[in-house]
């Protein structure tokens, strides 16, 4: 049995995970701006670091896993809190915990990302890179730039963009993957929380009606959960850097001939030649 820290453990999926979790025997960590093991406002730097000290206090120096499910959904005028709890409520909290996760054998972390990502239009990728490189108050100008109507989902989709893209970008490096970390993103379509049914509510909610989910139904928090628990689960030991799409088919559907792709020539790197050249035993672990 191992200690998990699971963000947005006070609502929708995150409580359902943290639920299986201790129902599996397992200690957790909840966090969470609403009430739970920690309070903390993750939208904001104090916020961050007053977590990160709590959940290290707490921990006993290992974590088994962590689940970063704290998500603010699309709001129209705050695109900067969008950000910082998407990307930065997630990248600072795990590059804390990445000495805890490391002390772990096979420590596994699921990042939420979102089908939003492949399903937004008009983000911009000058915004996206802009997050990439930290600049949040570059990215957030370039974001509001779209107007009040848009800036919202926009930032929402820019911002599980970075995120995501941060997972794949670090998971499969030396200091993760080669740390025996294994970190994963799980891409859900609308799941049936209180996120979603605030969109059902709101201002929009004749655009998010209108999405297209072939199976014609919402996911529930107990499907996105038995996912998790998988890839929290000695299942996920040869997984580093993956997406998992739970979505109902919405991505295949708007994007089915986007990937696979094969790899452009000028895109591989050098690792990767050798990998590709036959591997002497221990290669690929020590690249
Ligand atoms: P939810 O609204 O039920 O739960 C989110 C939790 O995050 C809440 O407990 C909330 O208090 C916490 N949170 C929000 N801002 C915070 C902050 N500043 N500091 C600390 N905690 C904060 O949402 P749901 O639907 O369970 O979402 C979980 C994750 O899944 C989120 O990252 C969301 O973006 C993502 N997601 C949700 C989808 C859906 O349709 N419900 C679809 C795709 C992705």
């Amino acid at each position: 049995m191992g200690t998990y820290v699971v963000t947005g453990a006070a609502s929708g999926m995150g409580a359902a995970v943290a639920d299986s979790l201790r129902q599996a025997g397992h200690d957790v960590i909840g966090v969470d701006r609403d009430g739970d093991d920690v309070i903390a406002d993750l939208s904001t730097a104090a916020g961050r670091r007053a977590a990160i000290e709590a959940v290290t206090a707490r921990a006993g120096g290992v974590l088994a896993g962590a689940v970063l499910a704290a998500g603010l959904g699309p709001a129209r005028g705050r695109e900067r809190t969008i950000v910082e709890v998407n990307l930065l409520g997630v990248t600072e909290l795990l590059e804390a915990f990445r000495p805890l996760l490391a002390a772990s054998d096979k420590a596994k972390v699921v990042v939420f990302g979102s089908n939003s990502t492949t399903a937004t239009p008009l983000v911009p990728a000058r915004a996206v890179s802009r997050l990439g490189r930290g600049d949040v108050d570059g990215a957030t100008r370039i974001i509001r730039r779209r107007g009040a109507a848009l800036s919202g989902p926009v930032a929402y989709a820019a911002s599980k963009i970075a995120v995501t893209r941060w997972c794949r970008v670090h998971g499969t490096r030396a200091e993760w993957a080669g740390a025996g970390i294994r970190v994963n993103v799980i891409t859900p379509g609308p799941v049936m929380t209180p996120l979603l049914r605030s969109q059902l509510e709101g201002a929009t909610s004749k655009n998010v009606r209108a999405f297209p989910i072939p199976v014609r139904e919402y996911g529930t928090t107990d499907q996105l959960a038995q996912w998790v628990m998988l890839m929290l689960s000695p299942a996920a030991d040869f997984m580093a850097g993956s997406v998992i799409t739970v979505d109902g088919g919405t991505e295949a559907l708007l994007r089915a001939r986007d990937w696979p792709r094969a790899v452009p020539l000028r895109a591989v790197p050098r690792v990767l030649w050798r990998m590709y050249r036959a591997p002497k035993e221990g290669q690929i672990a020590r690249y």
